[in-house]
This record gives structure tokens, C-alpha cells and sequence, in this order.
């Protein structure tokens, strides 16, 4: 039976029901197994992130493997490809992705071609002999949204690989695998687990010899997630939909009201998600003091967590010099929105 996601975030990874079994999957701390089993050894397999793959599996569809962190992730995946390997990627996405790009260029490791991500042409016209595309939409921080069908199905004609950040969408909002992508990735950091408390990463597939080459990336590279932070994000899977939808609401709202700001000169908000940038009217420092001056909003970095955070992006060294220097990233959370309004409309008085 296909189910609602609303329904199998709840349902998945459970243990199969038998009287006084119990219902949550447990948490195996254990880095030995008895010889003669299917699992072997603490770094090849633990139930308690099985219970985490089959979940994430039953929002995206294929077969997952999670990581250590969403940053574990995306190196198995560029530790794949071939020395030299062509690669596109957006020129402004997660700053985090750029640097590690970045370094496997400047390595000679890997071939990147960074793109206009919402450039559509420019994006095939780097595709011409590369072996994968990495795209991420909308980005992070700048909000720009692909044409993700169209990239994917010019991708696959083309024979080449495509991986597919889907951290800030999230499954609600899109499935790339569905859209024909190879590969899906998510900070489970984020929306997934939710509650700003854990750091893990996660890869899915439908193509098996694919899924066989990331697992033993992570098997050889040792980028495992820990039992009780897999636990944890099945647990924040539970009520993902429901927190989302209320923080997109949230957000929906948000985003209005902050257009109307006459301290507000440009808001991004792609139309869904529960993330908006938005620049206002001053200077890096005026940026800074807002969110600063904010009593419920936290300032802090991340995003996807039951609670609302901001920050100025440019705070970090590693950030795209494209992203203005006045842009300020919210993250909105489930909070009441006329709470979340007033703290906005205090922190901005400072201007
Ligand atoms: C879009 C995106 N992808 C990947 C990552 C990296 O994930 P993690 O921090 O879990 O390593 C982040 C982190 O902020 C992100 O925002």
C-alpha cells in the first residue's frame, strides 16, 4: 500500500509488530556482533540507522545510506568519481559544498564548472562531457530555484550522473528521484530530523550497483553516523510533515508582511519551504544588529529546526562574496506568527 507521507513518516522503520516487541526501534550501541550474521562489525551496518534509511526511503523513494553528517554525504559521493572528473555545480550554493568543491578543484581531485544555477542553458551547456551534475535547489543562502525537471531530463540524455541537494525543499515539495535524478541528499540536520540537536547526513538511490559503491564509500571512509543520533532523527521524522507545513505556513506569511516592511529592501522566498533571505535597508553592521536584537528568534547558524533562527550570512568568511552583505537568512520555525512578527518588527527598530 503507497502511503501519504504524512503517514509513512510515521509508520517507517519500525520493528515488525509481535506481542511485547516494542514499538520505536532501539538504540544498538554495539561496535561488535556475534560472527556468522549479515552486519559483521559496528562500521558496516547498525539497526538503529537502518531504522533512519528505511524511514528517509519511504519519503524519497530508492534505497538510503546515512552519514555522519550532510557534509559525509556529499564527499561520498564526489569520492566516487573518477580523478580529473567534470563536475557542475551551482556557483552559489551551500557555502560549505563550494568550499569542498573548491579544494577538489584546486586539488586537481575533480574538474568543477560552477554555473548560474538558474540559468538553464548555461547549466547544459556545461554538461557537455562532465560526469555529474550537483545541483541544489532552492540554494542556500540566495533562495534561486532551478528548472530541476528540464536539468535532469538534459542530464540523462546526455549520459551524466545527477545528484540532487534536497535539503531546503525537502520530499514534501519535490522528489528528484522521481524526476529521474541519481542520487538524493539531504542534512538530515535540518528538516528531517528537525530539532537542532543532532548532525547527520543521508544519500538515497534507485539504482543498486550505485548504492553498493556509496556504501562501501562509507564503510571505507568511516563516515557513520552514531546509533543515538540515527535514533534521534527517526524520532524528529515522526512529525517532519507536520512541522513543516506549519513552519511553511509560517513562512508563507512571513514573507508577506516583510515585503510590506518599509525597512525591508528585497525578500527571497521561492513560494514554499520555511526559509526566506532577505536584505535590508543598511549597512553589513545594521544586518548584524538586527539579529542581534531579536528576543524570541535565536541567532544562530542552521536552519530546519522547530524553532526560528537568522543570521547574517555574510558573517562568515566562507560564504559567497555574491550573496550581499545585508542579506539575512530565516530560518522560520513553528512558533506563533504574530510572535515571530512582533520580534521581527522590534529587531528591525534598530534601523
Ligand atoms: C543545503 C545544505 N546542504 C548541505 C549542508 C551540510 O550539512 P551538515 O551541516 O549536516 O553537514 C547544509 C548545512 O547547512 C546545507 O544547508
Amino acid at each position: 500500500m503507497s502511503l501519504h507521507p504524512e503517514t509513512s513518516a510515521i509508520t517507517a522503520g519500525r520493528p515488525d509488530a509481535a506481542p511485547d516487541t516494542p514499538l520505536n526501534p532501539p538504540i544498538v550501541l554495539s561496535s561488535t556482533y556475534h560472527a556468522g550474521g549479515p552486519v559483521g562489525y559496528g562500521r558496516y551496518g547498525n539497526e538503529s540507522w537502518s531504522a533512519l534509511e528505511v524511514a528517509i526511503s519511504e519519503l524519497e523513494g530508492g534505497k538510503t545510506l546515512s552519514f555522519s553528517s550532510g557534509m559525509a554525504a556529499v564527499s561520498a559521493v564526489f569520492s566516487i568519481l573518477p580523478i580529473g572528473a567534470p563536475v557542475v555545480a551551482s556557483n552559489q550554493g551551500y557555502s560549505g559544498v563550494m568550499g569542498l568543491l573548491n579544494q577538489l578543484h584546486s586539488m586537481g581531485r575533480l574538474e568543477v564548472r560552477f554555473v548560474e544555477i538558474t540559468n538553464t542553458d548555461e547549466v547544459i551547456a556545461a554538461m557537455k562531457g562532465a560526469a555529474l551534475v550537483w545541483l541544489e535547489s532552492p540554494t542556500n543562502p540566495c533562495l534561486d530555484v532551478a528548472d530541476l525537471q528540464t536539468l535532469i531530463t538534459a542530464a540523462k540524455k546526455l549520459g551524466i550522473g545527477v545528484a540532487v541537494d534536497n535539503t531546503f525543499a525537502t520530499p514534501l515539495v519535490q522528489k528528484p528521484l522521481a524526476m529521474g535524478a541519481d542520487i538524493v541528499m539531504h542534512s538530515v540536520t535540518k528538516f528531517l530530523a528537525g530539532h537542532s540537536d543532532v548532525v547527520l547526513g543521508s544519500l538515497s538511490t534507485n539504482d543498486e550497483a550505485l548504492y553498493k559503491r556509496l556504501e562501501e564509500s562509507r564503510r571505507l571512509n568511516g563516515s557513520i553516523p552514531g546509533p543515538f543520533e540515527a535514533w534521534l532523527a527517526v524520532r524528529g521524522i515522526r512529525s517532519f510533515p507536520i512541522r513543516f507545513r506549519a513552519a511553511e505556513s509560517n513562512a508563507k506569511d512571513l514573507a508577506v508582511r516583510l515585503s510590506n516592511h518599509s525597512k525591508i529592501t528585497k525578500v527571497r522566498y521561492p513560494g514554499f519551504g520555511a526559509v526566506i533571505s532577505f536584505e535590508v535597508d543598511g549597512t553589513a553592521d545594521d544586518a548584524q544588529k538586527v539579529c542581534e536584537s531579536s528576543r524570541l528568534i535565536t541567532h544562530a547558524t542552521s536552519l530546519g529546526g522547530i524553532e526560528s533562527l537568522w543570521e547574517r550570512r555574510r558573517r562568515w568568511a566562507g560564504e559567497s562574496p555574491s550573496v550581499p552583505e545585508q542579506l539575512i537568512r530565516l530560518s522560520v520555525g513553528c512558533e506563533h506568527v504574530d510572535d515571530l512578527w512582533s520580534d521581527i518588527q522590534l529587531a528591525l527598530t534598530v534601523l
